[in-house]
């Protein structure tokens, strides 16, 4: 019998090592962000030069050689992805291939400063659901933990992204110090707004001036605060990545847990990091990654960047090494958030 020769990669869903299937890529698109909070970057940060950082033709074309190995949806991430100059061709781009059903979803992950003027184009662009970190609603703690005096820019672009149809879920990162008493609160806002909420516990990535251990907030006790208030039931409802999510009373709000250093959940890992440069990260909490930059250049570009997509599977690290560890933070990686994308 003839049997069709195929090259061995082509057109094969991305596995890796321990057999999870990765069809899920979060796409950085600049380091650069217009906010510096305190969690995720330095005072002064030494950006990456713009000669460094993939044209967004080349973003593109990097994304389509994911989709043809079995990705079903992108998450652009940055920095603040929509700081990017002519980003919305990007969204377009991708867009059209969630229309051409190539792709199930393109989504962003924003910190909101920029939607009051681009909620709208998102939505024409093809998205529909955006996240947006905010982790107060007073301004004088925004201003302490972003270093910038920007909340009502961020309450108006979350207004702005729900007249615009996009279904909003808020991102915040769970602070001791912080925002620890405000959370309930936050909670309360997101069931009224009509928001889902995911709570994230602070992760050792990249040096900051802040000693981690300092704010680090375990969601468990969390938890417990919130349920003083909330009927909180487990949700059946799951995105294949690290969040865990419950019911909040009998609202349409979900209430998310992603618990990096109390209970991780790499396990069911489906997903890959792409940073601006090009190079593929397998995993947020370790080092491993391969440049796919040359691949990308190449004259047979199709086929080896499939082939370094193969590579980079079998190189993706069962978990990440966070925890607490008799109270310190342990597992750290050099990186910034804001360098492997969000
Ligand atoms: N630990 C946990 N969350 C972080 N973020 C940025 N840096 C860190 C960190 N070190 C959050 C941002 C954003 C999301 C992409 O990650 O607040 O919501
Ligand atoms: Fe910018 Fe997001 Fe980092 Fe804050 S957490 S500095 S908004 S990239």
């Amino acid at each position: 019998m003839d049997v069709p020769v195929k090259s061995s990669s082509e057109n094969k869903q991305l596995t890796d090592q321990f057999g999870r299937t990765i069809n899920y890529l979060r796409l950085s698109v600049t380091d650069r962000c217009d906010l510096r909070c305190r969690y995720c970057m330095a005072e002064d940060m030494t950006f990456l030069p713009k000669s460094d950082v993939l044209t967004l033709e080349e973003l593109c074309e990097l994304s389509s050689a994911f989709i043809a190995r079995g990705v079903r949806r992108i998450r652009l991430t940055g920095g603040e992805p929509l700081v990017r100059k002519n980003i919305l061709w990007l969204v377009r781009a991708l867009g059209s291939k969630v229309e051409q059903g190539l792709l199930d979803e393109v989504t962003l992950t924003t910190n909101g400063t920029q939607l009051p003027t681009m909620a709208e184009d998102l939505y024409r662009a093809g998205v529909r659901r955006i996240n947006v970190s905010l982790d107060t609603l007073s301004a004088e703690g925004f201003k302490a933990i972003s270093r910038r005096d920007k909340l009502e820019t961020v309450l108006e672009g979350i207004q702005a992204a729900k007249a615009a149809g996009l279904r909003v879920k808020i991102n915040t990162v769970a602070m001791r110090n912080f925002n620890e008493t405000e959370i309930p609160d936050l909670v309360e806002w997101a069931v009224q707004e009509g928001l889902d909420l995911t709570l994230i516990e602070t992760m050792p990535l990249g040096e900051v001036q802040d000693a981690r251990e300092s704010s680090y907030l375990p969601l468990t006790a969390v938890k417990n605060a919130l349920e003083q208030r909330f009927t909180l039931e487990p949700s059946t409802h799951k995105t294949g990545g690290p969040a865990r999510y419950f019911s909040v009373g009998d609202s349409k709000s979900r209430l998310g847990m992603i618990t990096p250093l109390t209970n991780n959940f790499c396990d069911g890992c489906n997903r890959v990091r792409v940073t601006c440069t090009g190079r593929i990260y397998m995993c947020l909490g370790q080092d491993d990654h391969i440049d796919l930059r040359a691949a990308l250049r190449s004259q047979g570009k199709e086929e080896e960047l499939s082939a370094a997509l193969d590579t980079a599977m079998g190189l993706k690290p069962k978990g990440h090494d966070f925890a607490m560890s008799n109270g310190q933070m342990v597992g750290k990686v050099d990186r910034h958030m804001s360098q492997t994308g969000g």
